[in-house]
């Protein structure tokens, strides 16, 4: 039996420049979605997967999110006081959701560097990682669903979805064979490919499955696409060693990092909430549109 995935290594030091200005002073994973920050939805997710031990690597200027999944003990002495018992619940649950620890990324480095920041909290267990930019809406969650294949073959697997055309290029893009419906063995990968060049439409969305032995591999990376070191390139490395895996991942993935894909996200989730739906709806289908 494999070992279990306990832990995940959440990389949030990226400075969040396409949402600018929300994301001058304040971090892009707290932006909400209705109501919720987009990194309480992934801590969610992880949560609801099994996971329970969480490292958030965070940078300068990234201290909300420490204060979010702490006890904030003046709001809830407030709401006790008030008898606002349901809001007192909402507030307490989050600090509650999992054990989460914070460690710096020093210098904006790249995916691979935040990820290697994890080292000393992974030990040598499997782990999985999560970007907060990715929010997928799935009955069952996204992670979950490569747990499932994970301890199937008892190898890295990597999430990754069906994009269309020249948007490809934004992505890490896997070559791949179909050992399952929607399993696949990997024969490579690679970063941010020119649209002509990406070896197939399967594009890497932010969840992974990986094996402490990446990080020796990060550590040999040099700087690939965009002069950072890619978790792409060291696991294209590691690929050489061991078999990895990758899913297509059922559910609608958001991309939040992005000003268009952040309103379709928003509106999608309110859509989806019973205390909002009906008026939301009702005001949306009254909208004059050309
Ligand atoms: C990162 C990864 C890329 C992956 C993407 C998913 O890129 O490097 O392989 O496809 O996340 O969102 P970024 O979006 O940080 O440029």
């Amino acid at each position: 039996m494999p070992q279990k995935i306990r832990k995940a290594v959440f990389p949030a030091a990226g400075l969040g420049t396409r949402l600018l200005p929300a994301t001058k002073a304040m971090p892009k994973e707290m932006l909400t979605l209705v109501d919720k920050p987009l990194i309480q939805y992934v801590v969610e997710e992880a949560a609801a997967s099994g996971v329970e031990s969480i490292l958030i690597v965070t940078g300068r200027g990234k201290a909300a999110m420490e204060d979010h999944f702490d006890v904030s003990f003046e709001l809830e002495q407030l709401l006790r006081e008030r008898g606002k018992e349901n809001l007192l619940k909402v507030a307490r649950g989050v600090s509650e959701i999992a054990r989460i620890s914070y460690t710096r990324q020093r210098e904006a480095l790249g995916l691979g560097h935040a990820i290697y920041q994890g080292r000393d909290f992974v030990e040598d267990e499997p782990f999985a990682v999560m970007l907060a930019d990715d929010i997928v809406d799935a009955e069952r969650p996204a992670l979950r669903q490569m747990i499932d294949v994970y301890e199937k073959y008892d190898a890295p697997v990597l999430g990754t979805m069906r994009v269309e055309g020249e948007a490809i290029s934004r992505f890490g893009v896997i070559d791949a064979e179909e050992v399952e419906p929607g399993v696949y063995k990997i024969r490579d990968m690679v970063e941010k490919p020119k649209f002509e060049d990406a070896p197939s439409d399967l594009a890497i969305i932010g969840r992974y499955i990986l094996t402490p032995d990446i990080f020796d591999e990060i550590e040999r990376t040099k700087p690939g696409a965009g002069g950072e070191i890619q978790i792409t390139d060291a696991m294209r490395k590691l690929l050489q060693k061991r078999p990895f895996y990758a899913m297509r991942l059922e559910g609608t993935r958001h991309d939040a990092g992005d000003k268009l894909g952040f309103l379709v996200a928003t509106v999608e989730f309110a859509l989806k909430r019973p205390d909002l739906a009906p008026q939301f709806a009702k005001y949306l289908r009254n909208l004059k549109l050309n």
